[in-house]
């Protein structure tokens, strides 16, 4: 997969991309990225990207010059790219939108800084607005990250062999169940008995068990979705309050 950022604040991903699971994707050939400096697509001695909004207001807006002179230089080489723009309003980024940018031969992150960018580029020139969330960040590079780590995950490889994606919190339908690992015993809290056991069949069945708990607790609204048998409906009631906005 290739992923491109485009950005005024290119040199944003060089630490963040050199530790862990992206590093790795990018050092075995699974993952290619570049941060293109949108500045290199301005024409003018200042190398500008944002001018005063029309009809006044605070702050400034990026122009659509640059971006569209960049997006058609990258829509000039195959494979082609799909072009993202992150943005509050877009999209809500969850496992699924991630799972489908996974399939995508290239994709291309477009950043915003400042009160955002003119309307025309998100009318003419983009795949797709994404969000990473009901919250305001200062610009798009954070953003992109976020949404570089949740779709890589759903890249065939990148997570090494025996780990999936498909098994984590949310793609399953349900928060993830307690992990622990060594020590048995630490500052007098115990690891499950079942968890030692080596039963695999009863270890699978206190994970999916403990997964339903949390879920509940933490997170009612997502049983609506998720595949559950008539007895995991009856379970999950249990751990539900008497609340009709929740029921399942
Ligand atoms: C300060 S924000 C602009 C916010 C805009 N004035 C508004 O109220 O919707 C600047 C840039 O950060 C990025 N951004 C901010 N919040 C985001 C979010 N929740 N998801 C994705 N991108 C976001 C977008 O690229 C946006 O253009």
């Amino acid at each position: 997969m290739i992923i491109e950022v485009l950005t005024i604040f290119p040199d944003f991903f060089k630490s963040p991309l050199d530790a862990g699971v992206i590093r790795r994707a990018i050092d075995a050939g699974l993952l290619e990225f570049r941060a293109l400096d949108l500045r290199d697509y301005t024409h003018d001695r200042h190398r500008t990207t944002d001018d005063r909004p029309f009809g006044g207001g605070e702050g400034m807006v990026m122009v659509p010059g640059p971006i569209f002179e960049a997006v058609d230089d990258l829509r000039s080489c195959e494979p082609q790219p799909f072009v993202v723009m992150l943005s509050p309003r877009g999209r809500l980024l969850d496992q699924e939108i991630a799972r489908e940018l996974a399939s995508e031969k290239r994709l291309v992150f477009l950043c915003g800084r400042y009160e955002g960018i003119d309307e025309r580029v998100a009318r003419g020139c983009v795949d797709m607005e994404l969000s990473i969330g009901d919250y305001v960040l200062s610009g798009g590079e954070t953003a992109a990250l976020v949404a570089m780590e949740v779709i890589t995950r759903f890249v065939p490889g990148v997570l090494g062999c025996g780990t999936s994606a498909e098994n984590d919190s949310f793609t399953t339908g349900l928060l993830e169940h307690p992990q622990y690992t060594r020590p048995r015993e630490f500052r007098g809290m115990k690891v499950p008995e079942v968890l030692l056991g080596g039963n695999h069949k009863e270890i699978a069945a206190w994970r999916r068990s403990e997964a339903l708990r949390i879920t509940a607790q933490r997170r009612p609204d997502l049983l609506k979705k998720a595949e559950l048998t008539d007895d995991e409906r009856r379970i999950v009631k249990d751990y539900l309050e008497v609340d009709s906005e929740h029921s399942v």
